[in-house]
């Protein structure tokens, strides 16, 4: 199993460009499943998950065309095989966004239930009631989801809770639905704002994405179309963070500081200079930084995904921060792992107080999930001497060449095996 060792101590200093974003990738590729006409992707990100969604959709019928510089063209030209099978989906949740998709599509689904995970129980209840709400028949049986409608039709849905894919499954389930759909308490990520745009290209109706209230009239069916992908708001966040926490100084290109603003916000209260321009984002430290608390929410408040992040940052300040995970029920598992490298840190339920030390000390730490990697990551970059990191398959599933990137800013930094 991949390990990465890490030599702390160098500032990041210079600058990178950024890639398109995990999450929208996913979902957009869900789309390709909508229309038996060719969707051409581009700014597709190279990630594990990413190809693990290409086998799946591959699995269901859809030829996949890799081209030149970062592009998918994805073509569902006949009848998909409308199954996504557990050895799949478990080891990628998002694969539950092929459910809206192809039930649309093919008027029935067999999806596996993706189970819990490490972060939490993650169910998809409310994925499911809305699908229902469309007018689908729905059993959970023998670990998967069997739905079946012969043709979707609109509805009014309120969400229980804030769901990203969630709210990603009932809109592409909604364009091909008789009538208008309202989903309510819908998720305002801006990866639900790129998908929205991506199937309106592909002759969808969807209005207010981005607002909590999204209408989607159902239309007869949906054409080809070519979409660029969002930058990857997480991986901004994430080298943003690093840089600060490392006292470095690093310019990030083809990103948007406009999808960040919280964690921009935290991190020039933790006493980090950012500049902004139209697709950069600049970072210079300035003398030590100062605890930041964190609570995270729905955007357009504190991303969960960055939580991790900070709390590695937050390690290392003055003074101390008090940390909520509102989102997950077991987002804290890095915290172990950072105390094995010197950290001051206590968790009582869902919220982390952390003490910042003087400095942290390498040592050999287990990766749990994709951002608790990336927070031991920052911590090794910051530490004095060498971390190693185990199971970083974890980040090879959401962070595009990492050690590649953070060698480019000047980091010590390999994968060994
Ligand atoms: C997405 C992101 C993930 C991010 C998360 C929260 C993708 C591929 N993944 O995950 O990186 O951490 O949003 O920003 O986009 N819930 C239910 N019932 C449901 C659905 C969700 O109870 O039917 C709960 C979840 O357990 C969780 C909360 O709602 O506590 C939010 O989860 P959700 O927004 O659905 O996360 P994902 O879409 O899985």
């Amino acid at each position: 199993m991949d390990k990465l060792l890490i030599e702390g101590g160098v500032p990041l200093a210079g600058e990178l460009a950024i890639s398109g974003a995990k999450n929208a990738a996913l979902p957009l590729m869900c789309a390709a499943l909508l229309t038996r006409e060719p969707l051409r992707l581009a700014n597709v990100p190279h990630l594990k998950d990413v190809a693990t969604m290409l086998q799946l959709l591959g699995r269901m019928g859809v030829a996949v065309t890799i081209e030149e510089s970062d592009g998918v063209l994805l073509h569902c030209a006949g009848d998909p095989l409308p199954e996504a099978p557990y050895e799949l989906v478990r080891t990628m949740r998002a694969s539950i966004l092929t459910l809206g998709p192809l039930l649309a599509r093919c008027g029935h689904a067999r999806v596996s239930l993706p189970g819990g995970c490490a972060i939490g129980a993650r169910p998809v209840d409310i994925h499911i009631r809305g699908l229902q709400a469309m007018g689908a028949d729905i059993r959970v049986e023998h670990g998967y989801v069997e739905a079946r409608a012969e043709r979707l039709h609109g509805a009014k849905i309120v969400c229980d809770l804030v769901t990203v894919t969630g709210t990603e499954n009932l809109m592409m389930a909604a364009t091909l639905a008789e009538g208008t759909t309202v989903i309510e308490n819908a998720a305002r990520e801006p990866e639900v704002t790129d998908l929205a745009e991506c199937l309106n290209a592909m002759g969808a109706r969807i209005a207010g994405a981005g607002t909590d209230i999204v209408t989607v009239e159902g239309v007869a069916r949906l054409h080809g179309a070519r979409h660029g992908i969002m930058p990857d708001r997480i991986e901004t966040g994430t080298y943003l963070v690093a840089a600060a926490a490392t006292g470095g100084h690093v310019r990030l290109t083809r990103t948007r500081a406009d999808i960040l603003d919280a964690a921009i916000e935290k991190l020039r209260e933790a006493g980090a200079d950012i500049r902004v321009e139209a697709d950069a984002i600049e970072l210079q430290a300035r003398g030590p930084l100062q605890a930041v608390g964190v609570h995270t929410a729905p955007y357009p408040a504190f991303p969960t995904d960055m939580q991790a992040q900070f709390m590695a940052l937050n390690c290392i300040a003055r003074g101390t921060a008090v940390i909520t995970e509102t989102i997950f029920e077991n987002r804290f598992m890095h915290a172990v792992e950072l105390k094995r490298l010197g950290a001051d840190i206590d968790i009582a339920g869902a919220t982390a107080v952390v003490r910042g030390v003087a400095a942290l000390d390498g040592a050999t730490v287990m990766a749990t999930d994709l951002r608790a990697s990336a927070s031991l990551v920052i911590a090794g970059l910051v530490a004095r001497g060498e971390t190693l990191i185990d199971r970083i398959y974890h980040l090879d599933r959401g962070y595009e060449r990492l050690e590649e990137k953070l060698s480019r800013l000047g980091a010590r930094v390999r994968r060994v095996r």
